[in-house]
């Protein structure tokens, strides 16, 4: 079941929301080599937690830690580990969900560790981009595969693939709602876009083919091929006056004014 959300219900996850901007912005800012996936992960915790938020990813299904941290290779899900540290050039995706008084906001960022080749930041750059051709179709009358459409036929575009074994989802006082927002779809398919609907669109990019495996801990999701990956996330809100994006960090709002 699809539920819109009231403008009270959007104010809460609006605030939800800037705690996960607050992540990105705080652990940001110690990504660089020689940190582990567990020291992230741990500052977002900090962070999560002292702005009165809980984090519902610790304990869904027995995944062990607030956030995901994914390395290269790694998809999604990647669970924090003092054992995996980063290296120059890597590139590290940082999942987070906060939830606030009840309602959630998801959103991810993929950074790079010091200097990448130019092939890895193209990669990083279309994910991203890849996110701002689907929004463009978060319009009441369009459909939910409109969006997954965009998503997908502008990451083909550069040869890229996207997964087949996750999607984005509805958000709110759950963390995971319908309806499923696949990153590949058929315009005109899917349920109606209607106001009140919060998404979290997010497209998960393999630079090779979109065949993932899941390793022995259960949850870490790589590509088959060994390539590398990438993600970008946002909770997305249609409102009366427009689409929002709820999971902008300070510096995103400042240029993407338009979807505060
Ligand atoms: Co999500």
């Amino acid at each position: 079941m699809i539920t819109l959300k009231s403008s009270r219900e959007i104010e809460l996850m609006k605030q939800a929301g800037k705690v996960v901007a607050k992540v990105f912005e705080t652990c940001g800012a110690i990504i660089k080599p020689g940190v582990s996936t567990f020291e992230i992960n741990e500052l977002a915790e900090k962070v999560i937690t002292e702005n009165g938020c809980t984090g519902p990813c610790k304990g869904y299904y027995e995944y062990p830690a607030m956030t995901c941290v994914s390395v290269n290779n790694v998809l999604i899900h990647g669970i924090p580990s003092k054992k995996i540290i980063l290296r120059e050039g890597d590139i590290v995706s940082l999942d987070v969900v906060a939830n606030y008084k009840g309602y959630c906001a998801d959103a991810t960022r993929t950074f790079e560790v010091g200097i990448c080749k130019d092939s890895v930041k193209q990669l990083v750059r279309v994910t991203r981009e890849s996110f701002f051709e689907g929004i463009k179709y978060f319009k009441e009358g369009n459909h939910v595969g409109d969006i997954s459409h965009a998503i997908e036929a502008y990451v083909n575009k550069f040869g890229y693939s996207v997964t087949r074994d996750a999607t984005g989802h509805g958000i709110g006082s759950s963390m995971h709602e319908d309806p499923a927002v696949p990153c590949y779809g058929k315009e005109g398919t899917g349920p109606s876009i209607k106001v009140g609907m919060a998404l979290a669109i997010e497209p998960m990019v393999l630079e090779g083919k979109y065949q993932t495996r899941i390793l022995p801990d259960g949850w870490t999701t790589v590509s088959k091929d060994g390539k590398l990956t990438c993600h970008y996330e946002n909770t997305v809100v249609l409102t009366e006056e427009g689409l929002k994006i709820i999971t902008l960090t300070e510096e995103e709002s400042k240029e993407l004014k338009q979807y505060v």
